[in-house]
């Protein structure tokens, strides 16, 4: 796939589609680091004498301008941390928009592109309005490259000169690894709420990996699919049949499935129930489970120490409260601890790792939540395909 280091563009409007879509707090940013993740790209261009016009969505404002989903914040952040003036623009088309950036000398941010329902449904006419805005496409969207939307995917015909930035290309490089020649012992823990999230990368991983580690709410789907009592905890009826099937492909493939060995177990899912580390064979009908047990996760992070290459996502547990968080940190110290390579997915797991400080200790975290699952899924995401076809509809 053809880099942004690959272009030329001095002199040159460079259509910057991010992914800027960061949480807020009171019209505040909450956490930067999909903005800092895709900074490379935007300094790489400006350094090399391009007018980065970066392109985002933000939320999901359904097609309509919502001022607390305004980019601004963005833009003033931008501004902050490349020390230079970062413009913003409008709208993200029409004409004053056009007309500023083409008059910029400087960094435009447009304004977010969900304002329109025409993103989301990569509408063509739109795709060729904000195609008009540059002279060569950059596309560092990796949280957004599963959706087929006109900045991610429709204007890209519009170009002759088009690449992947450093953020896309840096994901790529790591998922793919894990899917072509992940090195052996391949761990992969998995947790979160529901089976269905996480059965097409787990069909997808089972010729790949040696063990998969099942945490979090779907174990007790995958529990309740080999006959163990799970009292009131969260399972998901209709996936009983598809965790199953899942296991039996496993075993037919000499796959290891570790399931929890014990719980966490209390009277409620909130802060100041009542708790009792339960076997996995005596699991009481009046409790529901919140976390891993102390035994699972120690088989969960011996495994993780043996593995050359782990992919997490996905918490064992309720993480956010604190007294039902031991097993998802337990397994973020051990990723932090793993000398091989240690790829992390999805904001929950992510945040656990923060809360561990172990954020830098691992040697990729994605930025893509639904993104980096249709990766490992094995789908062709349309963010990445349309890098590679040909500009059947160039505007220059
Ligand atoms: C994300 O937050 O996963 C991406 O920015 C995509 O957002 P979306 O799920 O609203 O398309």
């Amino acid at each position: 796939m053809r880099s942004v280091a690959d272009l030329d563009v001095r002199g040159k409007r460079v259509f910057i589609r991010a992914d800027l879509n960061v949480p807020l707090a009171d019209g505040r940013i909450a956490d930067p680091t999909r903005i800092d993740a895709t900074l490379p790209t935007i300094r790489f261009v400006l350094d090399h004498g391009g007018r980065p016009v970066i392109a985002s969505h933000l939320g999901r404002p359904k097609g309509k301008p919502r001022p607390e989903l305004s980019l601004a914040p963005v833009g003033e952040y931008l501004g902050q941390v490349l020390d230079r003036r970062v413009a913003l623009a409008p709208d993200c088309v029409g004409d004053a928009t056009e007309r500023l950036v083409r008059g910029a000398d400087g960094p435009v941010l447009l304004e977010n592109l969900r304002f329109h329902p025409e993103e989301e449904a990569n509408d063509a006419g739109f795709a060729r309005a904000l195609a008009r805005l540059a002279d060569v496409y950059v596309n560092d969207a990796f949280g957004a490259a599963h959706r087929a939307h006109a900045s991610t995917a429709g204007m890209a015909k519009h170009f002759r000169e088009k690449a992947a930035g450093f953020l896309l290309l840096r994901e790529i490089e790591f998922l793919a690894r894990l899917l072509r020649a992940p090195e052996s012992p391949f761990v992969a823990v998995l947790g979160g709420a529901k089976v269905s999230d996480k059965i097409g990368v787990i069909e997808n991983l089972l010729g790949r990996v040696d063990t998969f580690c099942i945490g979090g709410a779907m174990a007790y789907t995958f529990l309740r699919a080999t006959g163990k009592p799970v009292g009131r905890s969260r399972v998901e009826e209709d996936k009983i049949g598809v965790a199953h099937d899942a296991l039996e492909r496993a075993a037919a493939k000499g796959v290891r499935v570790l399931l929890p060995v014990d719980h966490l177990a209390a009277d409620r899912p909130e802060a100041g129930a009542r708790t009792a580390v339960v076997s996995a064979d005596d699991f009481p009908a009046d409790l529901l489970g919140v976390d891993i047990g102390p035994r699972t996760a120690e088989a969960f992070c011996a495994e993780i120490g043996r593995a050359r290459t782990v992919l997490w996502n996905g918490p064992m547990g309720i993480f956010e409260v604190e007294a039902f968080a031991r097993g998802t940190l337990a397994v973020a110290r051990a990723l932090a601890a793993s000398r091989g390579t240690t790829v992390v997915g999805g904001g929950d797991s992510i945040a656990a790792l923060a809360h561990a400080g172990a954020l830098t200790a691992v040697t990729h975290v994605s930025t893509g939540g639904g993104a980096s699952l249709e990766f490992l899924e094995g789908r062709e995401l349309p963010g990445i395909r349309a890098l590679d076809e040909p500009a059947t509809e160039p505007l220059t």
